[in-house]
């Protein structure tokens, strides 16, 4: 009953997304209904790539605001909806432009490398933009001994045990990797003692000592495909272990922590892809002079790439 219930909507969906001329783009934690229907699912840099590239006139994002914030900025004259607006990343709310300018104040001369977990308005502050995929290399193409990274404090100390330069820190952090603790980890690691283990940078640096791989989530999927193991521990939101099953048949995924749910990513249904559709809103733009800085340093990270 509630498969046909799905299916219907999916249909509805479908017809509609022509009708509108609009592609879905999905990131790897949406809910598994959410991952069937969209035209592209990926990771948050892939995702800002499409978004870039598609000649579509309309762009669902369903993923957190700041992921539609950047399609706004790369697609000024596409509309960009969002399914639930409340569909936010706590972390990027963790830091304010206007925190950015006063620390920036106590740092002259440092440039700013902003993850893309930010606002517009943060990344317009910022000198660079990067994604978990390309953080170290944005880091080392910035010509300067020391950057403020903001603001996940521990994907930038990841990147400090992996660059000479200096990083001033941000004290902000995912609430859903923070999550994943190094017992739940040492706990499959016992039970599992083939597995390779992958943590994705957000976690605890005690988690991340304890990883085969750190990796972004199109990281992680890359390494699945390509490694000769058949079970891994997957420490980062829950939502990648169904993508990573239906890629990988055969092979073997557990969660590090089934507690590593991030609750705003998971609000976003297929019935309020189905309403925005209809609707054509709810809209996600972002204000022109605040776009324009915003994507000065989004497109030198684009430049960088990988
Ligand atoms: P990725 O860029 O690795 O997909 O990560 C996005 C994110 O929000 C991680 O929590
Ligand atoms: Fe933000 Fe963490 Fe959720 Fe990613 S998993 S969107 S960083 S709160």
């Amino acid at each position: 009953m509630v498969t046909t219930y799905k299916s219907e909507l999916a249909e509805k969906i479908s017809k509609l997304r022509t009708e509108r001329k609009a592609v879905i783009l999905a990131h790897n934690y949406q809910r598994p209904e959410i991952q069937d229907i969209a035209d592209f699912v990926g990771d948050s840099l892939e995702l800002s790539q499409n978004a870039a590239r598609t000649d579509a006139e309309v762009v669902v994002f369903c993923g957190v605001h700041f992921m539609a914030e950047t399609a706004s900025i790369l697609s000024p004259n596409k509309k960009v909806l969002m399914p639930d607006l409340d569909a936010y990343c706590p972390m990027a709310n963790m830091i304010t432009a206007e925190q950015l300018r006063e620390r920036k104040e106590t740092l002259p001369g440092v440039p700013v490398v902003c993850y893309v977990n930010t606002s517009a308005e943060v990344k317009a502050e910022s000198d660079i933009c990067c994604t978990s995929a390309n953080a170290l290399k944005v880091v080392e193409s910035v010509e300067s001994d020391s950057v403020l990274f903001v603001p996940d404090q521990y994907l930038a100390n990841f990147i400090a045990s992996k660059t000479k330069k200096q990083i001033h820190y941000w004290p902000g952090y995912c609430p859903t990797h923070a999550r994943i603790q190094a017992e739940d980890i040492l706990k499959l690691k016992a039970e599992y003692p083939q597995a390779k283990v992958m943590a994705h940078p957000e976690c605890k640096p005690d988690v991340i000592a304890l990883a085969d791989e750190v990796l972004g989530t199109g990281g992680m999927l890359r390494f699945a495909r390509q490694s000769d193991a058949k079970e891994f521990i997957v420490g980062t939101e829950t939502g990648i272990i169904y993508r990573l099953g239906k890629e990988n048949p055969g092979k073997k995924f557990i969660a590090a922590s089934d507690k590593a749910v991030c609750g705003r990513m998971k609000i976003t249904t297929l019935e309020k892809v189905l309403w925005c559709l209809e609707d054509l809103a709810p809209e996600v733009k972002v204000p022109e002079d605040i776009r324009v800085r915003a994507k000065a340093a989004v497109d030198k990270m684009l430049a960088i790439g990988r």
